[in-house]
This record gives structure tokens, sequence and C-alpha cells, in this order.
């Protein structure tokens, strides 16, 4: 069976390392790669730490706005399903590229396997809102990472295509984390264990308006401990075309980290600040308490659980961040670390949807 799986943004990365490796010697996994991110360390980093075959093409389409973006994908997507005829499309996540992906497969009859599906935040401003619910609807086999996922899916009347496998990212977590705790991956320089917050935030919602982005850097650099900021791409431009400083006060504004770096930085952390969807998972998976700078959250079961906290108004941020530790939990709403061979066994034995 051929497989053929797209990624383009940093969290995919992430998501198809374990896939990758499930699919190892089972099935032929072909990888095509679209481009959206394209720095070394938002991408090319991900390939080489987290040991993923490079990809068999890359469309290169690079940044633009939603419309021109996805559009790209589309044409070079459409070309190389044609090419390379897959027997199933796995696409990741909701990003423009998973959207991209669905819609490109599902026009030539392909059959399309969605990652990650059935999540919600019911936030309609949120470009990845459309891109899952667009994705769900076009796929023909929904791999659901939590029992929520599922609900969501029922409701929507997609029940019968759903299948929990649990969440891919909880493999990768683990394993990274055995990884760097053999490995003795520390902290960046000047940090002190248990001393420091990591913090990011990339969502538009957050960049985009300088008033807005500047209350929260402002809280930030208030803090009681360093913040070590990892700034993405877009939100370096987006302050420095607004006249924002982003290492202020406690912020120390870097680079993004690796991933085995990252989840070092993390486990080590005091809290987690972040607008994020992976993070907060992360986070919680290495049990660091996190505030999350939205109105709502796809990952309910961290909040549910005491050890994520949602912040929207920057006035009550900082004593959100300093709330008192939560109640230890050894609760697995994300799985047990065995997602993605879930994923494989599961597409190796799906018949061929009808109308395939
Ligand atoms: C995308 C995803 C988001 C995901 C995030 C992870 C969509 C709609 N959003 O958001 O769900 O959480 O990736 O990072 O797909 N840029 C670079 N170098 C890069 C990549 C981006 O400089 O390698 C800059 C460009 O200026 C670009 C901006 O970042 O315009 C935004 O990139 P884009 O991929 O459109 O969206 P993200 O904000 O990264």
């Amino acid at each position: 069976m051929r497989i053929l799986s797209v990624v383009g943004a940093r969290p995919q990365f992430v998501k198809l390392a374990p896939i990758a490796h499930a699919l190892a010697g089972r099935a032929e996994h072909l990888i095509v790669h679209t481009g959206q991110h394209y720095d070394e360390l938002m991408s090319d980093v991900f390939f080489r730490d987290l040991d993923i075959p490079a990809p068999d093409l890359n469309l290169e389409v690079g940044s633009g706005r939603h419309g021109a973006q996805t559009g790209a994908m589309l044409a070079g997507l459409e070309t190389a399903f044609i090419d390379l005829q897959p027997d199933w499309v796995l696409v990741y996540g909701d990003t423009n590229s998973t959207v991209a992906a669905a819609l490109a497969a599902v026009k030539i009859h392909l059959p399309v396997a969605h990652l990650e599906a059935g999540l919600r935040s019911f936030n309609r401003r949120m470009p990845e809102e459309h891109n899952r619910v667009l994705t769900d609807h076009a796929a023909d086999l929904l791999l659901a990472p939590t029992d929520v996922a599922m609900q969501h899916l029922a409701h929507e009347g997609l029940g019968e295509r759903s299948v929990l496998v649990g969440d891919v990212m909880t493999d990768v977590l683990y394993s990274v984390r055995d990884r760097v705790a053999i490995e003795g991956t520390d902290v960046p320089e000047g940090l002190k264990h248990g001393g420091y917050y990591v913090a990011t935030i990339h969502r538009p919602d957050n960049t985009d308006d300088p008033t807005r982005l500047t209350a929260i850097i402002s809280v930030l650099a208030s803090l009681d401990a360093p913040v070590l900021l990892l700034a993405h791409p877009r939100l370096r431009s987006l302050a420095d075309s607004a006249g924002i400083e982003l290492s202020a006060g406690a912020v120390r504004a870097v680079e993004p980290l690796t991933y085995p770096q990252l989840v070092a930085a993390v486990r080590h952390s005091r809290g987690v600040v972040t607008d994020s969807g992976g993070l907060q998972k992360e986070a919680f998976l290495l049990r660091i308490p996190t505030t999350t700078i939205r109105r709502e959250t796809e990952w309910v079961e961290t909040v549910e659980l005491g050890w994520n906290a949602l912040s929207w108004n920057p006035a009550t941020l900082a004593d959100t961040v300093r709330r008192p530790a939560p109640a230890p939990t050894d609760a697995t709403p994300y799985g047990d670390g065995h997602a993605a061979e879930r994923v494989a066994d599961t597409l190796l034995a799906a018949p061929r949807p009808v109308g395939a």
C-alpha cells in the first residue's frame, strides 16, 4: 500500500515523525512538504532531530495570504497526487497545508485520512477552525486523538468514519523526553531549573494588533522570573514593524528551539505561557502548569484537570501565571504513547472508500 503524507508547518513535522516510524517496513510511505514553513529552524531541524526521511517532494509554496498560499498548494498537490497515485492521502492537524491536501485529494477521488480529527475551538475567527471543520467533512477516515474529539465528530454526523487512535504528539513527546533525559540536554544558558517561564505567542489574534501585543509583552516583562520567549518569525516580523521591543524586563526573546531543546526547556521550567495548541498539551504531559492566552482551547482536558488556565485579558494574565500549583494527576486523556501504531494498523486494514 502507498500512503502519502502531506505536511507543511512546524507542528505537522512533529506528528509526522511517529507515523513515518510506524509505517516503515509496513507500507510504502511518501512525504510531500508544501513548503509553508521554510526557515531552517521551522522545518529542517525537525526532519533531522526526529529522524524523519527527507520529503520526496517540496512544493516550496512559502508565505502568503490565506487564498494565495492555499491556492498554490492546491495546484501543486493535485499534480503531485496524479503523478504519485497514492492509495491513501494522510493529512495532519489544522493548517492551510491540511485543508489544501484534503481538498486536492477528494476532488480527484483519492481516499483521504485526517490525523487529529474532531478537535474544535468553536472560534470561527481562527483559520485553524475552518481548516479542521472543512478537512473533517472532506475526509473518508477520521483518526481522532481523544474521546471529546470523537464526540464532536459524532455530533456532526461523522461518527461512522471516525476511529479513536490517541494522540501521536504524545508518542513523540514521551520518546524525546526519555532521550533528552539520557543525553542530559540542559536548559539554555543562564537559566536555573524551576526558575524561569517558557513563552510562545504567534496566533494572529495576539500578534496582529500592536496594542494587544504590547500589553501581552508588558505583562511577560513584569513576571517574577526570567521568561524565555521562543519567537516565531510571525511574532518577530510583526513586533519589528510595530516598533515593539520583545526583549524587555524579564523577557529574553530567542530563536525557535529544536524539538529536543524545547522539551528540555519546558520540562525544567516553572510554567508555560502560550497560545500554541501543541505546547499546552506537551506541558501537560510533562506536568508543567500552563497559562494559555486564548479565550478557548481544543485541548479541554488540560483545563479540566487543572494544569492549564485560559487568560484572554492581559490585565489578569500575571495573576493567572502566578496561581497556586495544580493537584497532581495520573490521568492519560491523550493516550499511551502508541497512537501511531494504531494509525498504521487502521490505514492498512481500511477498505477503499466507496467512490474512491
Ligand atoms: C501556521 C498554522 C498554525 C500553526 C503554526 C505553527 C495556518 C493557517 N496556521 O501558522 O496553525 O500553529 O503554523 O507555527 O496554517 N514565516 C517565516 N518562516 C517560516 C514560516 C513562516 O518567516 O518558515 C513567517 C512568514 O512571514 C509568514 C508568517 O510567518 O507570513 C506566518 O506563516 P504561516 O505559515 O502563514 O502561518 P503561521 O502563523 O506559521
